[in-house]
């Protein structure tokens, strides 16, 4: 049995099974041609196999590479002001109504190059990748007219290829309307159907559509009208649902058959069941609730109790959750929304991998998968959850290659 590469001498936490870490005491894990090809106890390794390359783990642990399935990582500008107004007593949407929110990082981001886009965004998903990110999502949303969110797809798209990460690209046209439009929201969402969609979806651009259904966003009606623009190109749907009201956004996008309903602080109950039968994974994304201080909690007890998986994301935006760590986003689901570790680190792995669409992919470990993979320096996989800051990643690999952030 050939490998290209062994990692020996370490604890496997596969994130495979329904519950609990997977975890697998003095294991190793052997790579070949990108995929997991072989996993288990050390003692049990195949006699045959031969390694072109041993890494000696020291009894390190190994996980799957981590997934951030929700993030705005390409844009230009700062809105630390904005920071600083809502420290003040300003509330997001009347800043948002006031032409700030979204649309002060449009017009940063029409503004920018592709070289400046991608020079900003670097660095955010360098620190990622530290964070054990193997994978991300990737939104358009703050160009509004063709040309801008083509650039910022474009650049997603390259960063994975020079930062060596696999990237999802979603079109989120529909993330605000744009000052050309004011007032004018159904004919936006027109240009978005019969222009934006069809011009990003011929230069394969986009993995998913997104939309923001809220009442500073999207109505349900526009965003139906959206989705079914989307799903007569064939592609998926998620939604940015119930994050500051609840538009039952999340039964929405349930009722399309869509990988994901996102936020979801004032998602009810009814809609948690219309997931559950859709299989629509529930992002939660705690970052953002911490920023704009909310108070109102994704229902997680209903999450749960209905069988909703549920990932944990960074949103990585300038607005609500300016941050670029995964692993901290995964101890404040704990904290704040009441997640167990497990689950928290299940949200970036196997069920992040799913609201991608991935979960044949990536996302656990086991073998025929993709070689995705995070060896920590850690005395447990809970340690990733419980502490933060200290940024343990020894090494990754995406499709089996090493990984340098
Ligand atoms: O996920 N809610 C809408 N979209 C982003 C915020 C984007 C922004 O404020 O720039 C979010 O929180
Ligand atoms: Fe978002």
């Amino acid at each position: 049995m050939q490998a290209d590469i062994l990692i020996r001498n370490v604890h496997l936490a596969t994130l495979a099974d329904a519950a609990g870490y997977g975890e697998v005491h003095a294991g190793a894990l052997a790579v070949h041609a990108g995929r997991i090809a072989w996993l288990g106890r050390e003692s049990e390794l195949p006699a045959t196999l031969q390694a072109a390359q041993e890494v000696d783990a020291q009894g390190g642990w190994l996980t799957p590479g981590l997934i951030d399935c929700h993030t705005h990582l390409v844009y230009a500008g700062s809105r630390a002001n904005e920071i600083e107004m809502r420290w003040a007593g300003a509330a997001y949407e009347d800043i948002a109504r006031a032409g700030g929110g979204i649309l002060s990082s449009v017009r940063a981001t029409r503004a920018a190059s592709a070289t400046a886009l991608q020079a900003a965004a670097t660095p955010r998903l360098r620190a990622l990748m530290r964070d054990g990110v193997t994978t991300i999502e990737i939104k358009s949303g703050y160009g509004l007219e063709t040309a801008t969110e083509i650039r910022q797809l474009q650049v997603a798209r390259a960063l994975g290829l020079a930062c060596g990460v696999r990237v999802r690209t979603t079109f989120l046209g529909a993330h605000a309307l744009p000052p050309e439009y004011a007032g004018r929201a159904d004919d936006y969402i027109t240009l978005l159907c019969e222009e934006m969609l069809p011009a990003v979806h011929a230069a394969g651009l986009a993995d998913a559509v997104d939309g923001f259904c809220e009442g500073i966003g999207f109505s349900p009606a526009q965003t139906l009208r959206l989705f079914a623009a989307a799903q007569a190109l064939g592609l998926p749907v998620k939604l940015h649902a119930d994050q500051l009201s609840d538009l039952s956004g999340a039964a929405l996008v349930a009722g399309c058959g869509g990988l994901s309903a996102d936020h979801m602080e004032y998602t009810s109950t009814a809609s948690v069941a219309a997931m559950a039968k859709a299989g629509t994974v529930a992002v939660l994304l705690p970052g953002a609730f911490y920023c704009l201080k909310e108070t109102r909690l994704p229902p997680v007890a209903a999450l749960r109790a209905a069988g909703v998986p549920m990932a944990v994301s960074s949103d990585c935006n300038p607005g609500t959750s300016p941050g670029t760590s995964l692993l901290l986003m995964l101890h404040m689901a704990c904290t704040l929304f009441g997640l167990r570790a497990e689950e928290a680190l299940a949200g970036a792995t196997r069920h992040a991998a799913r609201a991608l669409g991935l979960q044949s992919e990536t996302g656990c470990l086991r073998a025929g998968l993709s070689a995705d993979l995070a060896l920590w320096a850690i005395n447990h996989p809970r340690d990733l959850v419980c502490e933060f800051g200290h940024a343990p990643r020894v090494a990754s690999w995406c499709c089996g290659r090493a990984l340098d952030a």
